[in-house]
């Protein structure tokens, strides 16, 4: 994550300010990367419109067309069955000097450069959530009309809520099923933990924030030591200790099958939303 010290001179519309976009934009303007006046979100709700406007002090409509007109960059968050529609509709209005990102799972770039007049930069990212408190990771592919300086333009964007890396778009579904969907999962695992604490006695918000960290820390080691997780997993477990006993609940109850295929689900799932 980084700060940025100068906003990019870049006019921003942001087409579907719901979950995800709402949490890019704010954080985009927190951290001074954008101006609000550059800034345009989108919705599909007038009584939403208002309300962004609002909360954010930057112009919010239902307007996609003449947001795109009035923009540079343009970070398509609407979800993917909204795609053949707002592609449509906003067509008119994308030339080769304006760069298109989207942020949704499942629609290919291909899919989106068939859309759109030729020539016109495309960039497929695959956020997730924690980029509400800069501890997202956002994968980006390039689409074929975008070059080195529009890449680092993204970069620079989701960069403010976290880690970047740049992938091959082949692996986009797997990445919305791992690191997408993956904080979902690890909710879950959190709350079971501590729903653990709480069946031997422990007060609850003890309990959740015990849980919370020990998830939070265990994560940075792996990060910051790139040892790989079960050499970590080994030095928590002494021989004839009482983390063993706890693996061997975890080996029973299938827990790592289970983890591997709710990922594998949710990738393959990824694959079928833009048509379903
Ligand atoms: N949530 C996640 O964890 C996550 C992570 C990574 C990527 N994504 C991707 O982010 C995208 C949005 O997901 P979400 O969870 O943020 O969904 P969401 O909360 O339902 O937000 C969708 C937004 O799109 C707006 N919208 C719908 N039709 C529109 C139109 N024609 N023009 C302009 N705006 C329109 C909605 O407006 P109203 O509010 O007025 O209805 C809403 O603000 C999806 O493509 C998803 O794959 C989500």
């Amino acid at each position: 994550m980084t700060d940025a010290k100068q906003p990019l001179p870049i006019r921003l519309a942001m087409l579907g300010t719901g979950k995800m976009g709402g949490i890019l934009l704010k954080a985009f303007l927190a951290h001074g990367v954008l101006l609000p006046e550059n800034v345009v979100a989108t919705v599909a709700h007038a009584k939403n419109a208002d309300k962004i406007a609002a909360e954010l002090g930057i112009q919010a409509t239902t307007d996609n067309l003449e947001a795109v007109r009035n923009s540079d960059v343009i970070i398509l968050g609407v979800k993917p069955q909204v795609f053949p529609e707002i592609l449509a509709k906003i067509s008119p209005a994308l030339t080769p000097d304006k760069l298109v990102i989207s942020v949704a799972a499942s629609v290919p770039i291909g899919y989106m450069e068939d859309r759109i007049p030729l020539g016109v930069p495309v960039i497929r990212s695959m956020p997730n959530t924690p980029a509400e408190v800069g501890a997202g990771i956002t994968a980006l592919s390039p689409g074929s009309s975008t070059n080195e300086r529009h890449l680092e333009l993204a970069q620079k964007l989701f960069d403010t809520v976290g880690k970047t890396v740049i992938a091959d778009e082949k692996h986009m579904d797997a990445i919305t099923g791992l690191s997408a969907s993956g904080p979902a999962f690890v909710y879950i695992i959190l709350e079971s933990l501590a729903e653990g604490g709480v069946r031997v006695g422990l007060p609850r918000d003890l309990a959740i924030l015990l849980a919370a960290q020990t998830v939070m820390g265990s994560a940075k080691v792996v990060l910051e030591t790139g040892k790989h997780p079960a050499l970590l997993k080994d030095q928590v477990t002494t021989p004839a200790g009482c983390t063993v006993d706890g693996i061997l609940e975890l080996e029973e109850g299938g827990l790592r099958v289970t983890l591997i295929k709710a990922v594998s689900r949710s990738a393959i799932r990824a694959k079928e939303l833009l048509f379903s």
